[in-house]
């Protein structure tokens, strides 16, 4: 449930029909599902297997998991430490995202947005809340950054209490809750019919064909390639260093493979079933084709905090269906934020011996000071430079590195045996060779092409405007030096480890 809950994300609700409607509707979905069996499936069975396995080690976090795979090389730790930045970035940003929507759900029952009626009133409102600009309806950032410090609170009281008291007893109620309030929404969407009489055309049905209609000539694109799978990592957390870290408390009998699908299904269904089925056919219902393109290609932030609460407005009982869908999203941020923080935590506990609660106190107030940058300069481009080093790049990154280590290193023969330790069902022979073969070669092919059309303009600022690009090398700089810490904190516990063992 925890893993689940990681990963049914904000992700599956606004990224994946955002690249879906914008990058070939329904064919997208074939190298979507290409990904998932090639990707998304065999990277979860790593990543459960190797966490295990470390957690016999009473490693938790990548560092002390890769060095429990490769004993004998003394630099693989320091590989490990991929794992826990990664996740720690994201967090940075994810956290006060997730904020705006707890405010939002508030703002909803309050009808505290309701004269904002038109797109640009919305887009004002939202500006204004963030304090990009003061506005009739905020003049300053007071109020978001109230709402940050409850979310951030509420996600350390989480992390606080445990795994089992804090986030299995959150993510047993979280998940089952935000999935009643997306089937509710979603069957309010789906019955919706033609809304607007004057374009009969613009109905739920065609706007479900805007959605899923094949455009077959996106396949020979690598750009849609790469957007499939970098959602398949996104949406399932594989990649970013969490689920080994849930994956090293459990014990060596329990079931990975099982467990494993049981997480890929729910965030399946969460991502393809409910988030196919609400924003973007309720955007062509209400604005037709022409809008639908619009407000996919304005991203997800302007889909969820504009055009939402706009067609909310335009529904019966519409504050009720607007506070469900904030309130489900926060829900679905809140299950991954706290697993975002879990591997600094648990390293801190693991490699230096302090116990959870001080851990939190130290993690707490280290990511509180990471965490102001994303939101005093949010309008500065910071936001998407953590977002490429944190949510994409380091993803691909940590996927290639442990899938080499545990199939080529390790072995795929004591792998294969390593997965199947307390199985109840067998995995399919072909995935041997796939684990051994296809996965890292594919993930090679994405990381090589993806750094040449994304990673060298991002890394040369090509798409930063002039005046953002000191904020966005700050930020740069200020990644490298969070990244040195934590190596420099790795080379100190195992420093520490090697005098206690003497
Ligand atoms: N897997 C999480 C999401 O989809 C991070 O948002």
């Amino acid at each position: 449930m925890a893993v689940a809950g990681s990963a049914v994300g904000i992700g599956n609700f606004l990224r994946f029909p955002v690249q879906a409607a914008t990058n070939g509707g329904g064919a997208f979905m074939i190298p979507y599902f290409i990904s998932l069996l090639l990707l998304g499936i065999p990277l979860m069975w790593v990543e459960w297997s190797i966490g295990r396995f470390g957690g016999g080690f009473e490693h938790g976090t990548a560092p002390g998991v890769f060095n429990s795979l490769w004993q004998k090389n003394r630099f693989i730790k320091y590989f490990g430490v991929v794992g826990i930045f990664g996740p720690l970035v994201i967090l940075i940003y994810y956290t006060y995202i997730e904020s705006w929507l707890l405010g939002y759900a508030v703002f909803s029952i309050l009808g505290k947005y309701a004269s904002a009626n038109t797109q640009a009133a919305l887009q004002s409102f939202l500006q204004g809340y963030q304090g990009i600009e003061s506005n009739q309806y905020f003049s300053n950032i007071g109020i978001a950054y109230t709402f940050f410090i409850i979310t951030f609170l509420l996600n350390m009281f989480v992390i606080y209490r445990g795994i089992k008291g804090g986030i299995e007893k959150l993510c047993k109620i979280a998940l089952p809750l935000l999935f009643i309030f997306g089937i509710f929404i979603a069957i309010r969407v789906l019955t919706l019919g033609a809304p607007d009489a004057a374009n009969p055309s613009w109905s739920i049905k065609n706007g479900l064909g805007f959605l899923w209609n094949p455009d077959f000539s996106a396949l020979k694109s690598a750009k849609v390639w790469l957007a499939a799978s970098g959602q398949i990592f996104f949406t399932l957390s594989v990649g970013i260093g969490v689920i080994l870290t849930y994956a090293s408390y459990l014990k060596k009998s329990d079931d990975v493979v099982l467990s494993g699908l049981t997480a890929v299904s729910t965030n399946e269904f969460a991502e393809i079933i409910l988030g196919g089925s609400i924003i973007i056919p309720a955007a062509f219902a209400f604005f037709g084709p022409i809008g639908a393109q619009e407000a996919a290609k304005s991203g997800a932030f302007n889909l969820s905090f504009v055009t939402m609460p706009l067609i909310f407005q335009k529904i019966g009982g519409g504050a009720i269906f607007a506070f469900m869908w904030f309130a489900l999203l926060f829900l679905a941020g809140i299950t991954s934020s706290v697993s975002l923080a879990q591997p600094t935590v648990c390293f801190l506990e693991d490699e230096f011996n302090i116990n959870r609660k001080k851990a939190v106190w130290i993690f707490g107030v280290a990511a509180f000071i990471l965490c102001q940058p994303a939101i005093f300069l949010l309008g500065h481009g910071v936001v998407n430079e953590l977002d490429f080093w944190g949510g994409t790049f380091c993803l691909v990154l940590f996927a290639t590195i442990e899938i080499i280590l545990f199939a080529w290193v390790f072995g795929m023969k004591k792998a294969w045996e390593e997965i199947h330790h307390g199985a109840d069902m067998r995995i399919p022979k072909i995935y041997k060779f796939i684990i051994k073969y296809v996965t890292p070669v594919f993930l090679l092919l994405i990381l090589g092409f993806w750094f040449i059309q994304e990673g060298v303009p991002t890394i040369l600022m090509k798409n930063v405007a002039a005046a953002d690009k000191p904020f966005v090398l700050a930020a740069r700089i200020g990644l490298l030096a969070l990244f040195i810490t934590l190596a420099a904190l790795v080379k100190i516990a195992w420093k520490k480890r090697k005098r206690n063992y003497k």
